[in-house]
């Protein structure tokens, strides 16, 4: 197999954040909801009784169960979405036990660990960083963009030298597992080409919120594909592709294969779809269609999408199975299996 074709696996990360501190969802909603519910969840309309859980949060993987800790205590305080987003994905950011993510997070193919991230706010305004090294929070850096400049997106020394100007304190963020992982990958590489840590299972959290208010925001934040070739970018720090939010109609997520999210404008696409009338988990399955159209054979990379529409209805799809996300409401965070289209 080719360096390149080695490259083709998708990133997913080993460590497991602190269980969620809030109460189990099975014991808030309903009946049947829960393990293997996105189905049922896009079907039956609303959360917790009809009309729009406000406020919620819903984030990929497992690491989104203490990032939606986080967000719930700024949203169940009447903060703002955009507060909640950023507060709840910086938890995986610090976590050196997430390895997709931040502080920890796995190198590239040159042993650097380079961090994308996005925000996206209510009102249309968003930042990114991509491409950052020495930062354990790219997602403030990238707030911090939105807030302080015209601009959307800095990237490398660029975003780095922004950071530092502006009280960001730089850190060495290569753990001592991340630096092992990255040697035994160069070890096994010419003997077993396609050689990936095979305990690793999750990837970039993304995250989406509405809060009391009924205002959206998003955030994405990861350390993108492992040993992937420095320099490379994935989804997440590109609005649109890794995080969208149109406070008229919805926000969506994206994680899994960067590449193919980006040539399909993923997130937007599940945005518009929420536009068009179709419930959040048909807004992800079609645009997971449009990478598998792209796709002659059935494809061995993950991608999935968790979107959120104005009403507080919430929907998620992969293509592969083994994607969970995080969903907090009412009070109470629990970790769903979501359905998968392969
Ligand atoms: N979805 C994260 C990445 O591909 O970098």
């Amino acid at each position: 197999m080719s360096g390149l074709s080695r490259r083709n696996f998708i990133k997913v990360a080993a460590g497991l954040g602190a269980a969620g501190a809030l109460m189990p969802l099975r014991s808030f909603f309903s009946g049947s909801h829960l393990k293997g519910l996105s189905a049922d969840l896009s079907a039956a309309p609303l959360l917790a009784g009809g009309s729009g859980t406000k406020p919620l949060v819903i984030s990929t993987w497992k690491h989104g169960l203490p990032a939606n800790d986080a967000a719930w205590k700024v949203l169940e305080g009447g903060g703002a979405a955009l507060d909640a987003v950023e507060a709840g994905v910086r938890v995986p950011e610090g976590d050196p036990n997430v390895m997709s993510v931040g502080y920890g997070g796995l190198p590239d193919e040159d042993c650097k660990v380079t961090l994308d991230a996005s925000i996206m706010a209510s009102d249309g305004r968003a930042g990114s960083v991509a491409f950052v090294q020495g930062y354990k929070h790219p997602i403030s850096i990238a707030r911090k963009v939105m807030e302080a400049t015209d601009h959307v997106m800095i990237v490398g020394e660029g975003a780095e030298e922004f950071a530092r100007k502006n009280g960001f304190q730089r850190e060495d963020i290569l753990t001592d597992a991340a630096r092992e992982a990255w040697i035994k990958w160069k070890q096994k590489m010419s003997e077993e080409d396609d050689w990936f840590p095979k305990d690793l299972d999750h990837d970039t959290i993304g995250m989406v919120a509405i809060d009391a208010g009924g205002n959206l925001a998003g955030a994405c934040t990861t350390s993108g594909l492992a040993f992937k070739i420095h320099g490379r970018v994935g989804d997440s720090p590109i609005i649109g592709a890794g995080m969208y939010v149109d406070n008229e109609v919805g926000a969506a997520a994206a994680t899994g294969k960067g590449e193919e999210v980006i040539k399909i404008c993923g997130s937007f696409l599940v945005v518009e779809g929420l536009r068009q009338g179709l419930s959040p988990k048909d807004a992800c399955k079609r645009a997971l269609e449009r990478i598998l159209k792209k796709h002659g054979a059935k494809p061995t990379f993950q991608v999935a999408f968790i979107a959120l529409s104005k009403e507080g209805e919430i929907g998620a799809l992969s293509l592969q199975q083994g994607f969970q996300y995080a969903l907090a409401a009412g009070g109470t965070n629990e970790l769903v299996d979501a359905e998968h289209l392969l």
